[in-house]
């Protein structure tokens, strides 16, 4: 049993969970969680959302730190000795690039809407600093940011060079560094908002806009939906969080660090949805709205009238672009530690070209904004295609096999071990069973939904 990794170490237990809810709170939680529960009306939603996570998202958190932590590799290799190990067959590496593949389509377009926070923040920025125009029309303002690919693709491109700054640095230089000081920066800053909110008169109608459910708008597709959003928010599917465990300590209890993200990670998307929809409902706007700009064209209405609102604005998409980072980093670890495993060039040179494909993928999505606008799949735009494509479908495939390798290649033994002895004996029973039967009948079904079979 492998107690190290080449790559580096968390150097605390702490660190593992500051990186692992780095990479699970991002846009997914401020941008994505809001839009999507706007379009699919709220409570209902909100609830199947909350179910997914304690059914099919937690046990395949567990999975990956498990799969991770015994392999202490780059996911593919992790699972190629796993595999051998356990005798199975060594097709279960296309688990891994199946992870490599999702990582970049997410992240080709994660990069261009965290590079609309740049933006944004930027723009506060410069209101607060120098005293520049207020955005006075919100929505003509997005409108009129989507239309220009040049600044989409600028602001992309400084997302990335962040990203593979720090990544280039490594698990303890790199990594660490950026999550311990950007971390709990968010916190507070979410906090902020949530106050605000919370003084806005509509926090009781926002409560019920997003807690109380109307079930007869639940359908096949909103349950992929919120499926999907389970998986993108908690960061899995795609052996991200397989990564980060191959860098965690072997004496670390795995039970508590996966609840205590899954927990931070659920808390910020309610506290986000929370702070937003009382600020949606006081201006009067329609909570079921929705549509990826859901926050641009939102929020700045309320920071033009709010106190100090310019300086809120300022704090508020600077922080959406530091959990966007966080968790960015995450999207590229896995292609690059596996090229740094089998190439002889340098975790910096990898980072780097891994980044730029990455990059002119993303291109796809800005042009599919503006220039390819006519352009559809399925009446989405390119950026909407990809990303159903990789949450909806290509992560829950990647969770349905990391649950069933996880479940029933790894031995029990291994397991047993590797959950740690403090864990009674009812909860790992309840993990085992959720992950080998449980956890994949409900992704199987959903999927199978999604095609229209059932
Ligand atoms: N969980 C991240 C978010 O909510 C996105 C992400 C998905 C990161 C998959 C890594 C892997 O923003």
């Amino acid at each position: 049993m492998k107690t190290t990794s080449v790559h580096g170490m968390w150097s605390s237990r702490l660190m593992f969970v500051l990186a692992a809810t780095g990479s699970a709170v991002g846009l997914g939680n401020i941008w994505r969680f809001p839009y999507i529960t706007s379009e699919n009306g709220g409570g209902a939603f909100v609830l199947v959302y909350l179910g997914c996570i304690a059914v099919v998202g937690l046990p395949i958190l567990f999975s990956e730190i498990v799969i991770g932590r015994r392999g202490r590799m780059s996911p593919i290799n992790s699972l190629k000795e796993l595999a051998d190990d356990a005798g199975a067959s060594r097709a279960w590496i296309g688990l891994g690039w199946l992870g490599v593949i999702a990582g970049f389509l997410v992240l080709s377009f994660y990069s261009v809407v965290a590079g609309w926070t740049l933006a944004y923040g930027f723009d506060y920025l410069q209101q607060l600093v120098v005293g520049a125009p207020p955005i006075s029309d919100p929505g003509q303002t997005f409108e009129n940011m989507l239309a220009s690919p040049g600044k989409l693709i600028f602001w992309h491109a400084v997302f990335m060079v962040l990203t593979v700054g720090v990544v280039a640095l490594g698990v303890e230089e790199g990594l660490e560094r950026a999550v311990s000081v950007l971390m709990p920066t968010l916190f507070v800053l979410l906090l902020v908002l949530l106050g605000y909110g919370m003084s806005t008169g509509h926090f009781q109608e926002a409560l019920g806009f997003l807690f109380s459910p109307d079930w007869s708008r639940v359908s096949g597709s909103m349950v992929v939906t919120a499926m999907g959003q389970a998986f993108f928010t908690l960061s899995l599917g795609m052996c991200a969080i397989m990564a980060y465990g191959a860098y965690l300590p072997s004496d670390v209890n795995v039970p508590r660090v996966g609840v205590a993200v899954a927990f931070s990670d659920t808390a910020v998307a309610l506290v986000a949805g929370l702070a937003i929809f009382p600020i949606v409902l006081s201006f009067g706007l329609d909570p079921e709205g929705g549509g990826a700009g859901f926050i641009f064209t939102a929020l700045p209405l309320a920071f033009n009238e709010m106190p100090f609102g310019i300086a809120y604005g300022t704090a508020f998409f600077l922080l959406l672009s530091v959990a966007a980072w966080t968790s960015s980093i995450s999207l590229l670890e896995p292609p690059t530690a596996y090229f740094v495993e089998a190439t002889n060039f340098s975790r910096k040179q990898i980072a780097i070209s891994v980044a730029t494909l990455t990059w002119l993928m993303g291109l796809l999505s800005v042009f599919g904004l503006n220039i390819w606008r006519e352009f559809t799949l399925g009446g989405k735009d390119i950026m909407g295609a990809i990303e159903f494509l990789a949450s909806n479908i290509m992560l829950p495939i990647g969770g349905l096999l990391t649950a069933v390798f996880a479940g029933w290649v790894l031995s029990n033994r291994i397991t047993r071990e590797e959950l740690d002895a403090k864990m009674p004996a009812w909860a790992f029973n309840g993990w085992l069973w959720l992950t080998r039967v449980v956890t994949p009948i409900m992704i199987v079904i959903v999927l199978l939904g999604l095609i229209g079979i059932i």
